[in-house]
């Protein structure tokens, strides 16, 4: 486990966009994971900057979402068919045909969520999945007591997953009770995770999560077992960290 402290949440996007460049090691073809939410933005844009000076191309990569809102209209501008469409894939010049998003609108949820899980599989994995982190310790929308041998499935939010994306609708009656989630154990299997996060707000979950004991009432402390993670934080999400000596700080 890498983990890189960064001064500010600037510093975090630019840094975590170099190490995934980095990772993916000029593959001209591989397949993301890719994250919604405000953590990875910066992220988002400095890949763009690094495709405009050509240090990357990513025409030809082919990505997985990592989840969507169940019953939800894919008109709606928060609908994650369209913030990756508006954050990622417009922004990156990513071919929209290779990107997918889980079908949150199907008639049968679990059949779309079994199909999810297959599609990546069909795509040989994952190469690099990009993570952000709930407060509550969730990655995609695993919650807490998500299973770790968890696969894609539609699954219930919890009140404080619902409250904070409120800011994202009208009123907070209208977030989505329910969505499709990459499992924990698909994530797990992706063969590098870049996770980054920014804020006071995060410190409990980073710190939970790194120096915390492995359990499924903190999802993200299943990437403890992960071959291949690298964490970027800014100072205020690391500052729960204790063992600072053994972390990067930039
Ligand atoms: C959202 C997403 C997660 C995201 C997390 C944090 O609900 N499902 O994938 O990482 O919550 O969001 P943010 O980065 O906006 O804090």
């Amino acid at each position: 486990m890498d983990i890189v402290i960064c001064r500010d949440a600037e510093q975090a996007g630019v840094v975590a966009a170099e190490l995934i460049v980095k990772k993916l090691g000029g593959n001209p073809a591989p397949v993301l994971g890719l994250a919604t939410g405000s953590s990875p933005l910066g992220l988002y844009a400095h890949l763009k900057h690094m495709q405009s000076t050509g240090e990357v191309d990513l025409s030809r990569a082919r990505g997985f979402a990592l989840d969507e809102y169940v019953a939800i209209d894919y008109e709606h501008p928060e609908s994650y068919h369209n913030v990756i469409r508006r954050t990622v894939v417009e922004p990156l010049g990513l071919d929209p045909e290779l990107i997918q998003v889980p079908d949150g609108a199907a008639d049968d949820v679990a059949l779309a969520s079994v199909l999810y899980e297959k599609a990546i599989q069909v795509a040989g994995g994952i190469d690099l999945q990009i993570l952000g982190i709930g407060a509550n310790g969730h990655i995609g929308f695993n919650e807490p007591f998500s299973s770790f041998g968890s696969r894609t499935r539609a699954v219930p939010l919890t009140a404080q997953t619902r409250a904070d994306n409120a800011r994202f609708f009208d009123s907070p009656d209208q977030v989505p009770t329910h969505a499709i989630t990459q499992g924990l154990a698909t994530i797990r299997e992706s063969r590098a995770t870049l996770l980054i996060a920014t804020g006071e707000h995060k410190a409990s979950a980073i710190g939970r999560m790194i120096e915390g004991p492995v359990a499924v009432a903190h999802p993200a402390s299943i990437l403890q077992f992960h071959p291949d993670l690298t964490v970027v934080v800014d100072e205020a999400a690391g500052a729960r960290l204790v063992d600072g000596e053994h972390f990067l700080r930039l």
